[in-house]
């Protein structure tokens, strides 16, 4: 865990004061000379930094960076990380997370720093607040320093990965209340990321759905008093007629369970309800249309919304956003057995529609369509957000880089992704016909689970045939972002812990 402090003092005095040795941040706008905190280092390591950089022909492209070696000469300090901010007019908040991704990866792999000093821009920049800035300082440290929960028992020709211990926010007296606000932010979010991530990078024989079910209340427990936890066991899954939960789970060991989680505000419950819907599928087998090795490798991350769903639960209670918010997951694995549901198998669902199974391979849609009508009945959610990984054909339309986006309310899901958009998680909204709705239709019942189509299209609208007509819903296929073969941009291989950063200040946002 990181240690997040600013200062309003001086660089030679923080440098002084420090008890370690600490390593620098430098941010170089293209075309302009050394300023501020730049040139007050330049200054105490006698030029060291300009001679550097113009005789390495440092280009302050946006991202470039440079570590430079100090000589030890400088009281407290010891290396310095020079990155470039490309044109200040031009500088967006995506452009700077790109800066601080190539930062912080410099001066966790290069540099190995422990302890990193990091003065706030000099310039207020349009639309950026010297909160937001320490806002996504503090999140990216936190994010770039996540080390995978791996098993590995040694490491052979590699050096661990470096950790940070702390980061000093050099700034003014007049923004340090802000900063400090901003980084205490950034903290949180950035760990319940991690978490999120650890959570869904955990095998599926220990991330069971017990497990989940045991971390809800955990969350609970921890909220003092403002988030409370059910988890109906396969008793009260029957006794709700959720056919859905119930078919997907007939051929596992593990009993379902179904999570329901309550936030009351400090005020109190209000009218509005905020309906979270996480996709819990502990391992994704594909049922009887088994999937093959290559497409059931990474299936343990069928859980990633559940978990994104459970770590913004946790913030809750710290952050206190004014909107009631219930939260539900219907937690299961979808495996290969003589009981399992089989194609051509009909199902009632708790909201009475019928299902033929025409796929069990698309068993996320039947649980997701159970939980999506509890919650909006038992959990009186007025909105719903859900989150899913869904389809395998969200990532040919969009990449492994951007989530799918569906609503039934435009002004709703405009809502959510401006808030998107904020917390820097790309996302982009695709149209939901009314043409397309007769893709679910089956001979046999009021819809068939294997679409035809467009496959994330087709599931978004199966989903929305079990939102009521006056309740806003978002749905979110994560299909391809919330868990990666390779690194990307700020995410790690494996779980990318998608979903935490938006929710929870689309939450803080609402009301
Ligand atoms: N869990 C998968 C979707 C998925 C694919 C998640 C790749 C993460 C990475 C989902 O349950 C699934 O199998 N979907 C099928 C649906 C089809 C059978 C209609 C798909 O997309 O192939
Ligand atoms: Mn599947
Ligand atoms: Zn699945």
């Amino acid at each position: 865990m990181i240690e997040f402090l600013a200062t309003s003092s001086k660089l030679a005095s923080a440098l002084r004061r420090q008890e370690h040795r600490a390593n620098l941040i430098l941010t170089v706008f293209a075309g302009e000379k050394l300023s501020g905190q730049s040139m007050a280092a330049d200054e105490l390591t006698g030029g060291l930094i300009t001679r550097r950089l113009e005789r390495d022909g440092f280009d302050p492209r946006i991202k470039h960076c440079l570590v430079i070696d100090s000589d030890l000469s400088v009281e407290g300090l010891d290396k310095i990380i020079v990155v470039g901010l490309g044109q200040r007019s031009k500088l967006t908040l995506s452009g700077l997370r790109r800066a601080l991704t190539t930062a912080f990866e410099m001066s966790r792999d290069v540099a190995r720093s422990e302890h990193l000093l990091f003065p706030t821009l000099d310039v207020e920049l349009r639309g950026l607040t010297s909160e937001q800035f320490a806002e996504v300082v503090a999140e990216y440290a936190c994010l770039l320093d996540y080390e995978i929960n791996h098993r590995k028992t040694r490491q052979l020709d590699t050096e661990p990965q470096a950790h940070l211990k702390s980061m000093t926010l050099l700034c003014q007296q007049w923004n340090l209340s802000a900063v400090k606000r901003g980084l205490k932010f950034g903290k949180l979010v950035g760990e319940a990321t991690n978490r999120c991530r650890d959570m869904v990078n955990e095998p599926s024989d220990t991330m069971n759905p017990q497990k989940l079910a045991s971390i809800a209340k955990e969350i609970a427990g921890k909220s003092e008093g403002m988030t409370s936890c059910r988890v109906l066991t396969k008793k009260s899954i029957v006794k709700l007629g959720m056919e859905g939960v119930l078919a997907v789970n007939a051929g596992s060991e593990d009993e379902a369970l179904f999570i329901d989680m309550t936030y009351t505000p400090p005020g109190g419950a209000t009218e509005e309800v905020i309906g979270l819907v996480g996709k819990g599928i502990t391992f994704d087998s594909g049922g009887l249309g088994i999937k093959d090795g290559e497409g059931m490798g990474d299936m343990k991350n069928d859980m990633g919304g559940a978990a994104a769903v459970l770590c913004t639960m946790a913030l809750l209670p710290i952050l206190k956003p004014k909107v009631s918010v219930r939260a539900v997951v219907a937690a299961t694995d979808n495996l290969v057995d003589a009981k399992s549901m089989r194609p051509g198998n009909i199902l009632k669902m708790m909201s009475g529609l019928t299902v033929e199974i025409r796929h069990t391979d698309a068993e996320g849609r039947l649980t997701l369509a159970d939980a999506l009508h509890y919650v909006q009945t038992r959990g009186k959610a007025t909105k719903v957000i859900d989150l899913a990984t869904l389809t395998g054909a969200v990532e040919d339309a969009l990449g492994d880089l951007i989530t799918g986006v569906f609503g039934n309310d435009p002004a709703f899901t405009r809502k959510f992704m401006q808030n998107a958009l904020l917390a820097g998680e790309a996302m982009h909204d695709f149209p939901l016909p009314e043409e397309y709705r007769s893709e679910n239709d089956s001979a046999m019942a009021d819809l068939s689970n294997d679409g035809t189509g467009p496959g994330h299209i087709a599931a978004a609208w199966f989903l929305r045939e079990f939102i009521q007509e006056h309740v806003s819903w978002v749905h979110c296929d994560i299909a391809a972002t919330s868990f990666r073969v390779n690194a990307r941009g700020v995410d790690p291989a494996g779980a990318s812990g998608v979903g935490v950063r938006t929710l929870t200040r689309f939450l803080l946002n609402y009301a």
